[in-house]
Formats: structure tokens, C-alpha cells, sequence
């Protein structure tokens, strides 16, 4: 059936070829019709869930605003044939007019709009016109949505999560939207954006699995085997030749326990907030998880519950692991076929070894992926109210890492001495006094302004100010220690103005002040 689209129209069809809806029956209002028992044992559904198929059907839409808009979309999007029945379009539906993507009838409302539709929502901004819209369907046994109105509504439309093929859809039977919004928002984050393209896989290879596996039992394992394999990883990283061999493989093999896989993820700063969604779900799908010490209790709280917890720490009094413990570690767990989670505190690559674990992998096949995450520098900066680079007042900010005297050593000074730059200090609280001095006999000024950021993005955090030349005494009169990271340069003064996360910053006010309006 084509769609008829293009001319405005004013007369009686909407789309021909359906017009045998136009039997025009009562719905039964005062409970079921007669000779139906009602089923009152089991608890009433409040709305029966249903796919349609709406590929080139005749759909009306009653208004021409942004809601009907919205409405359409999701209409064409399912290949709906719609017209949109208003006295005048908005500019987006009269768009779609004029790519004859939709057609419009104008003019007022009219029943015999409803003519060879399958489903109707009413969209205007009139409640008379919409509940005479859901009057005229009714009468015509046809399903009509009147938006915001649930009552008036003999189908609702969802909160949906598209992964098509695949698709989710929620409802609160229209008592409350907004709860529905929120589950599907939780939903969003925990599924992985590869499941329409692993659809699409299976679909393709159906008649082969059933061939290979013909018991329903032994299927179903090996389904769960690909599942909690790499396929979904590598479908996400839109690698879908990779994926293709990996499922060739396991219908090679279907017996043969299948590899694990190791992630290496970004855990963030402390606060869960700032877990990316890929870290999430790869935490959500874990076997195992090898955490470092600084992963924050609320991170772990959202793994998977039975999920193996192992810490393996490499800092601190007492307990410590080696990396070499570490690789064997990940080793071994991805060999008996688990998923591993390599948790590590901010990013993994920076300042913290996911190059050596990713290269240590790399050289033993295991397969891996790397989960970047908010490393400690731009946490502790935003969370303390310090833009780390400034128009006016630093152009560059540096990532370094200064936690004992040989590190030190290294560093090339005078470039880190210089003006109008940031310096992200990792694992300083050990030598201050030394990094200080560095600073200054490279010619940094002694009332260069710094903030201290000790658990930065946590509950407890706290930023200690100062100027250069106070910095290891005002720490040590905070008594901060790690994790805690050093922001060092003009930036930090705003500080004291910025700050919206915890306590206010602990110290009198460094003396250079930085304008407020250029931030950037
Ligand atoms: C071994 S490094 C790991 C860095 C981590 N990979 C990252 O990207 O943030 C540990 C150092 O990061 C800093 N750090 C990590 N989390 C922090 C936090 N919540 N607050 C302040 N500093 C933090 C501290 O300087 C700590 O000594």
C-alpha cells in the first residue's frame, strides 16, 4: 500500500484500503459484555501490554503542535502511514508535510478523519476535541490515545527502550508517568547498546543454531555461553566481524567452556554518580572483580551481588599485592572462562597501570577491553569549584605524579615552574616540602595559590588553600592524607568563590584573585 501523501485534505478517507473499520459499535462501558465471566480471582491488569505492526498503516493524528509532533515521530519511526488532522501545522510537522512524509488534513475536526485508520491519538490542546475524538473511536472499536489523559485513553503509549529489534516498553497504566520515565532511565543504563545488533546476529544464524543444537536444554546453555561471552563487547565496539567469528566459533565448539574476558574499568574519583554506563554495565556482568583499595564502597555496591570481590590493594599499611600477583590473578580468572573486572580507582591509564595489565593481556590473548573513567584530576577539580585551565590565567594543565624523592628526580622543573599553567598533582601529599621547593627554585612564585583536595567527590571531602610557600605546613595543620590531589596554579584561588561540594575550603584566601566572568 502506498501512502497517499502530499495534498492537504478535507474530505472523508484517510486510507482507503482500510475502510472496513467502519462498523460503528459501542463499547461496552458498565463492565464485560454479555456471556463473559468476569475474571475477578486474579489481579486486574490495568492495560494488556501489545506490539503493533503499524509498516504502512493509516494511523491519524488529531493536532498540529509539538506533542503531536513528538507522537509522529515515534509513528513514522514504526513506518506508520499518518496524517495529521489540524487546522494549521507547527513547524516541524509542516516540514514533514512538505517532504510528504505525513499528509495533512485541514480544517476542524472530522469523524470521517477516522476512516481506514487503525489508531487514532488525539493531541490537541482541546479537551472537548480530544474526548470527541475518543467518543467517534470508540464507537468504531478503534484504539485511541488521547495524550496526557489517561482515562480517556483505550491504549497508551509507553516509555520505550529501543534496541531494536529488540524493544522494551513500560507502563504505569497511565497512574504514573513519571515513575515509568524513571525505571526507564534506569533501564537505559543497564542495557547494553549492542543488544539490537545481537538480535539482528541471532536472527541470522537462527536455523543454524537450532540445526547444531537441536536439544531445547543444550541450546539454552549455549545461548548463555554466548551471551556472557565477548560477543556483546564487541558488538558494542561495532566490531560485528569480530562478533560474527566469535558465535562462528561457539557453533564450532558449542561443548568447549568458553574463554573469559577481562575489563579493564575506570572506577572515578569515589562518587557512584560519575561511573560511565559502560562501567556500570561491565560491573553489572562481572564474575570477578579485582578492585584497587581507593574503589569507594558506594562503586562496589552497584556490582553485580555475587560477583567475586577480590581487593588487591597496592598502597598503604598492611595488606598489598603485587603487580605481578595481579596479572596472575587476571590470568587465571579469565582461563576458567569468567568475566573479570579489573576495577581501578579515577582511570586506568592514567597513573594507574592499565598500560602494563592491557600489554600483559594482550601478550597471553586474553580478550579485554578498557572502560576509561573520571580520573581524580578533573574530579577533584570540578568538585571543588577549580576550572583547571582559564582563559586569562592558564592556557595548559599537566598530570603528574611526585610520590617520593626518586619521582621528583625526574621531573623536568622548569617547565613545571612555569606561570600561567595547572599542575594536577598526583600522590604529592608524601613530599610536599620537596615539590615545593622544586617549584620555587625553578622560579614558581611564592604566592602561587593551591588547593588541596583530600577525597575528592566523597562524602567527607575537604580542600585545604594556601599559597605556594604555606603549602606543606597548611597540610600538615589539616592533617590531610591520601588519596589527595594538588591543584597548583592561579586556577585554585577560585577556590574560595566556586566551591558548592561539602565544607567550604579550609585557609584564608590566597591573595591573587582571579575575575569570575571569563571562566573557563
Ligand atoms: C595511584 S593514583 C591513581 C590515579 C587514578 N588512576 C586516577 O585516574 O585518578 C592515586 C592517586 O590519585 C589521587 N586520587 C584518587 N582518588 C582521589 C580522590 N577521590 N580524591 C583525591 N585524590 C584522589 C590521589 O593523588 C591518589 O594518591
Amino acid at each position: 500500500m502506498r501512502h497517499p501523501a502530499g495534498e492537504p485534505i478535507t474530505g472523508r478517507h484517510i486510507g482507503g484500503a482500510t475502510s472496513h473499520f467502519r462498523a460503528a459499535t459501542a463499547r461496552a462501558e458498565d463492565g464485560g459484555p454479555p456471556g463473559f465471566a468476569s475474571s475477578s480471582k486474579s489481579k486486574p491488569m490495568k492495560m494488556f501490554p501489545l506490539f503493533t505492526d503499524l509498516k504502512q498503516r493509516p494511523v491519524l493524528v488529531v493536532g498540529g503542535g509539538e506533542v503531536a509532533a513528538r507522537k509522529v515521530a515515534s509513528l513514522l519511526a514504526a513506518g506508520a502511514l499518518v496524517t495529521v488532522g489540524a487546522p494549521r501545522l507547527g513547524r516541524s510537522l509542516a516540514r514533514l508535510a512538505g517532504d510528504r512524509r505525513i499528509r495533512h488534513a485541514a480544517g476542524e475536526y472530522r469523524e470521517d478523519w477516522l476512516d481506514g485508520a487503525w489508531l487514532v491519538i488525539a493531541a490537541t490542546a482541546d479537551r472537548t476535541v480530544n474526548s470527541t475524538v475518543a467518543r467517534d473511536a470508540a464507537r468504531r472499536r478503534l484504539f485511541a490515545n488521547v495524550v496526557d489523559d489517561a482515562e480517556l485513553s483505550s491504549f497508551h503509549v509507553p516509555a520505550i527502550i529501543d534496541r531494536s529489534p529488540v524493544v522494551i516498553a513500560i507502563s504505569s497504566g497511565g497512574v504514573a508517568p513519571m515513575l515509568a520515565r524513571r525505571l526507564r532511565e534506569r533501564l537505559e543504563t543497564l542495557l547494553d547498546p549492542g543488544l539490537g545488533a545481537l538480535a539482528r546476529l541471532l536472527e541470522r544464524h537462527r536455523a543454524r543454531i537450532r540445526e547444531r543444537l537441536p536439544a531445547l536444554d543444550a541450546r539454552r546453555r549455549w545461548y548463555d555461553a554466548l551471551f556472557d561471552g565477548t560477543i556483546s563487547a564487541y558488538l558494542r565496539a561495532g566490531q560485528s566481524l569480530r562478533a560474527e567469528t566469535v558465535l562462528e566459533a561457539a557453533l564450532q565448539a558449542p561443548a568447549a567452556p568458553g574463554l573469559g574476558s577481562v575489563a579493564l574499568v575506570g572506577a572515578g574519583p569515589g562518587d557512584p554518580g560519575l561511573l560511565t554506563l559502560k562501567a556500570l554495565r561491565a560491573l553489572n556482568q562481572a564474575d570477578v572483580i579485582l578492585h584497587d583499595r581507593l574503589v569507594s564502597a558506594d562503586v562496589l555496591a552497584l556490582a553485580r551481588r555475587d560477583a567475586e570481590f577480590i581487593e588487591v590493594g597496592k598502597t598503604g599499611g598492611g595488606h598489598s599485592t603485587s603487580q605481578d600477583a595481579i596479572h596472575a590473578a587476571m590470568l587465571a580468572h579469565a582461563r576458567a572462562g569468567r568475566r573479570v573486572v579489573r576495577l581501578k580507582g579515577g582511570d586506568p591509564f592514567v597513573f594507574g597501570r592499565g598500560g602494563e595489565e592491557l600489554e600483559f593481556l594482550h601478550a597471553h590473548a586474553i580478550p579485554c577491553e578498557v572502560v576509561p573513567g573520571i580520573t581524580a584530576a578533573l574530579a577533584c577539580a570540578a568538585y571543588a569549584g577549580v576550572p583547571l585551565t582559564h582563559r586569562e590565567h592558564a592556557q595548559s594543565v599537566r598530570f603528574i605524579t611526585a610520590h617520593c624523592r626518586d619521582s621528583l628526580d625526574t621531573l623536568d622543573w622548569r617547565a613545571l615552574a612555569q606561570e600561567r599553567q595547572t599542575l594536577a598533582v598526583y600522590m604529592g601529599v608524601g613530599d610536599l616540602a620537596g615539590l615545593r621547593d622544586n617549584l620555587l627554585a625553578h622560579g614558581r612564585a611564592a604566592s602561587t595559590p593551591f588547593a588541596l583536595v583530600e577525597n575528592g567527590s566523597r562524602p567527607g571531602q575537604r580542600v585545604v588553600t594556601g599559597t605556594l610557600a604555606q603549602l606543606p605546613e597548611r597540610a600538615n595543620g589539616h592533617k590531610v592524607r591520601s588519596p589527595a590531589l594538588l591543584i597548583l596554579g592561579e586556577v585554585a584561588a577560585l577556590a574560595e568563590r566556586l566551591h558548592w561540594h561539602g565544607a567550604p575550603p579550609l585557609g584564608a584566601p590566597p591573595p591573587a584573585t582571579v575575575p569570575l566572568r571569563h571562566a573557563a
